[in-house]
């Protein structure tokens, strides 16, 4: 059910032995408006050889082509413009979805594992919003991924090892106490930490035993342990409230501190390729010939970092695995880092670190300043979530006071809009952060789609005329609906490709505008032969809304 198709293999024919069909499906363009056709062919690059005004070979090609499979095929200027068939267009497009239901669109451009790390937030620190847009764009990836055929397996890489553990056991130890952090676990962690880094400008020392707790830690020291654990306990139990209400779950989460006891197998493979060098007490791969900064494997003091572990990491995926592709679901800021990771592997001679792919993703600002954990410029993201659900719980009772289940409802929506908000934004783009905005339920926002969603389905509730996929539809407006729930496999492919659930997203906001333009215009509900026909499009359309917001983890309420 491939339209282009179509049109590349009419014109193949009689462009047979002048333009390969791989170049004219390149050519072909989408013209502006749906009077102008559906498809169109530019003749310019055939003036040349057949020495000829392209109005002249546009008029020639439009004669000759076989019209039987379109409606018609006429020159505008220099173009030949195809209109498709709409009768058998819209029977195919809507009788696919009906059959294939949340399937539709489903494709077969790869398989096998591809672990995704994703989230991966600092144990005894808030979660941050760069920690949020890892969440969700690896989460929508994964599903995005999972439609294409492949097996992602989704990994929380927990911060959950490295010195910084080392400066919290002192801190805690120096000023902390057990009730507080029962009380109110990654506050009052992070209090310490951030004490920590404001006594020690005046008093190094303490950075010397933060440096021998890490080191007590690494080695299996029972104080250092214990304490360490119950800070990752504490932590994790409020990152995973976070993920309910998000509806994010992982597959693993092997974090940091998984592979310490994994270093000597890094540090030996690497050895024995002779690639550690001494730099200043410190052992490094040198990466010059990449034109990258050394990469930094273990301190003076033997102690591991964060690419050491990263390291263990890759080659224990790899094995675990037998990945196709192995993603790294992280902000850009770290480029340099994954550049490095990659560069040391090759070096090492896995030649899968060609498979690894870091997903960047833009920075979010508040009101025109970075984020920072250390200065307390955060936005806290349980409270951002319980203020989207509040303003959603609003809205609905003041539009549909008497609807069922309406915080669950609002939940949906609210979580969605957040959800949403990060995700129709290109991933590379950095944004300013507003929850007035996020939560804001017109325009281009993920309630717009999901109140779509909601009024399709209310139409549907109110007949009892069954939709039909095979009776006749007419009608502009229905037409730019149709192709626009045509070009959904196109949409996940792209999306798939790029990595990019903006693509998605962008697709359901104008899948919804153009929904609403039809329902402007049509009055669906009359009783009459084309009925059924609407329906089948109304559903299809709830069907598609529902399948895109899925793919983004929104989730998509019947009614609201
Ligand atoms: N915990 C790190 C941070 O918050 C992100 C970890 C990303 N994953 C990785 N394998 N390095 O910056």
């Amino acid at each position: 059910m491939d339209f282009k198709q179509q049109v590349v293999s009419a014109l193949s024919k009689v462009l047979a032995g002048e333009v390969e069909a791989d170049q004219i499906t390149k050519l072909i363009e989408v013209p502006k408006s749906l009077d102008m056709g559906d498809y169109a062919f530019p003749t310019f690059i055939l003036a040349k050889s057949r020495h000829m005004a392209p109005v002249k070979i546009a008029a020639d090609l439009a004669a000759q082509i076989d019209a039987g499979d379109f409606e018609k095929v006429v020159a505008q200027g220099a173009y030949v413009n195809f209109f498709l068939e709409k009768t058998s267009f819209a029977k195919d497009v809507l009788t696919a979805i009906a059959e294939q239901g949340e399937h539709y669109g489903d494709l077969q451009l790869g398989s096998g594992n591809v672990p995704i790390d994703m989230s991966s937030p600092n144990i005894a620190k808030p979660m941050s919003m760069g920690h949020l847009r890892s969440t969700v764009i690896g989460n929508s990836i994964a599903k995005i991924l999972t439609k294409v055929g492949y097996s992602p397996i989704k990994i929380n890489h927990l911060g959950d090892w490295g010195t910084q553990f080392g400066k919290l056991i002192v801190a805690y130890k120096k000023w902390g106490s057990e009730a507080e952090v029962k009380a109110d676990p990654i506050k009052h962690l992070l209090e310490y930490y951030v004490r920590f880094h404001k006594e020690a400008e005046t008093q190094p020392e303490l950075d010397d035993e933060a440096r021998a707790w890490f080191k007590k830690l690494e080695d299996g020291d029972e104080e250092a342990h214990k304490l360490w654990s119950w800070f990752r306990t504490v932590s994790l139990k409020e990152f995973n409230r976070i993920y309910d209400i998000l509806g994010v779950h992982f597959d693993s989460f092997k974090g940091e501190a998984f592979y310490n006891d994994k270093m000597d197998r890094v540090t030996d493979a690497l050895e024995e390729k002779h690639l550690l060098q001494e730099s200043q007490g410190a052992e490094i791969v040198d990466l010059s010939k990449y034109n990258l900064n050394p990469a930094l494997i273990r301190k003076s003091d033997g102690a591991t970092l964060y690419m050491t572990r990263d390291l263990a990491a890759a080659m224990y995926r790899h094995d675990t695995y037998n990945f196709t592709q192995s993603l790294y679901v992280v902000g850009m800021e770290q480029t340099e880092h994954f550049k490095q990771l990659k560069a040391v592997l090759k070096e090492m001679g896995y030649d899968w670190a060609d498979d690894i792919h870091h997903i960047p993703f833009g920075l979010i600002t508040a009101n025109g300043k970075k984020l920072s954990t250390r200065k307390g410029n955060v936005i806290l993201l349980e409270k951002v979530l319980h203020e989207a659900v509040d303003l959603a719980k609003q809205q609905i009772a003041e539009k549909h006071p008497d609807l069922k289940n309406a915080d669950a409802v609002a939940q949906d929506v609210g979580v969605g809009a957040v959800i949403f908000h990060d995700l129709k934004n290109d991933r590379l783009d950095n944004f300013d952060f507003n929850l007035e905005e996020v939560v804001r339920f017109e325009g281009e926002t993920g309630p717009y789609v999901q109140y779509t969603n909601a009024r399709a389905n209310s139409i549907l509730s109110k007949t009892d005329v069954q939709p039909d996929a095979t009776v006749e539809l007419t009608g502009v407006d229905a037409w730019a609906v149709l192709k626009m729930l045509s070009e959904f496999p196109n949409v996940v492919a792209r999306a798939a490709r790029d990595f990019e659930p903006s693509v998605v997203a962008k697709y359901s906001l104008r899948l919804a505008k153009t929904f609403n333009q039809y329902y402007a215009h049509t009055k669906v509900l009359v009783d009459d032969a084309e009925l059924p026909a609407r329906l089948a499009l109304v559903q299809s359309v709830s069907m598609i809304l529902t399948t895109s917001l899925g793919l983004l983890g929104v989730n998509a309420p019947k009614e609201m």
